[in-house]
């Protein structure tokens, strides 16, 4: 079965999880990596995995001894990755950010994060705390990179983030709003976006 299809049953499932009834198109996903300092990213988070387009993407493009950690709901669509993607470690669900990035043998924060999770169909307590947790992953400089089908996420991520841009992909179902949120930099370490 094509990922297309794949995702399309998923979402006939559960469309308020799944938030999409689609893969996200080759141009969305270049518009959600292309912005990081590849060389830079030692952490690399992925929120919302779903068939991997993205997973992919950032699994091609991140330095081979960086970590790689990503996060998908669904079982079946995480099982399949998890065997895609070896070197990849996956977890369950994305509220659990804080709890595993504490697990790190070093204690790393992240330098980017990625996400295609559906926050307009989160709760506003789930939304504001798991935004709140993001930015505390986030080391100094870090990136946060989200897609949205609507501007609802807009305010949040301005106050939230101390640097804010956006961008509408529209070669995609639907068209969609890419925001790239950095959190500021410190003196000790600067990770981020790269002027390309
Ligand atoms: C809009 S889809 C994006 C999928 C993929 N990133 C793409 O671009 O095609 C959102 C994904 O987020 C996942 N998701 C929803 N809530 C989640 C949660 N709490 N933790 C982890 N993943 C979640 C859904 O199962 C779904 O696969």
């Amino acid at each position: 079965m094509s990922q297309g299809w794949l995702f399309l049953r998923h979402f006939m499932r559960s469309p308020v999880s799944i938030g999409s009834v689609m893969p996200s198109s080759r141009y969305l996903v270049a518009a959600m990596v292309h912005r990081v300092d590849w060389q830079q990213a030692n952490v690399v988070i992925e929120l919302g995995a779903g068939t991997g387009v993205i997973t992919q993407e950032i699994n091609d493009l991140r330095r081979r001894d960086s970590m790689f950690l990503s996060f998908e709901y669904e079982d079946s669509m995480r099982a399949d990755l998890t065997q895609r993607f070896p070197d990849v470690g996956f977890y369950k669900d994305a509220f659990l950010l804080k709890e595993k990035m504490a697990d790190l043998p070093r204690g790393e924060g992240a330098d980017c994060i990625i996400s295609g999770l559906p926050f307009a169909n989160f709760s506003p307590l789930q939304r504001d705390q798991l935004l709140a947790d993001i930015h505390q992953v986030l080391n100094p400089g870090g990136l946060f990179v989200a897609f949205q089908y609507t501007r609802q996420l807009q305010p949040f991520l301005v106050s939230s983030f101390d640097e804010f841009n956006s961008q509408k992909v529209w070669a995609n179902f639907p068209p969609a709003f890419v925001y790239l949120c950095r959190k500021a930099p410190s003196e000790a370490r600067c990770s981020g976006v790269s002027n390309a």
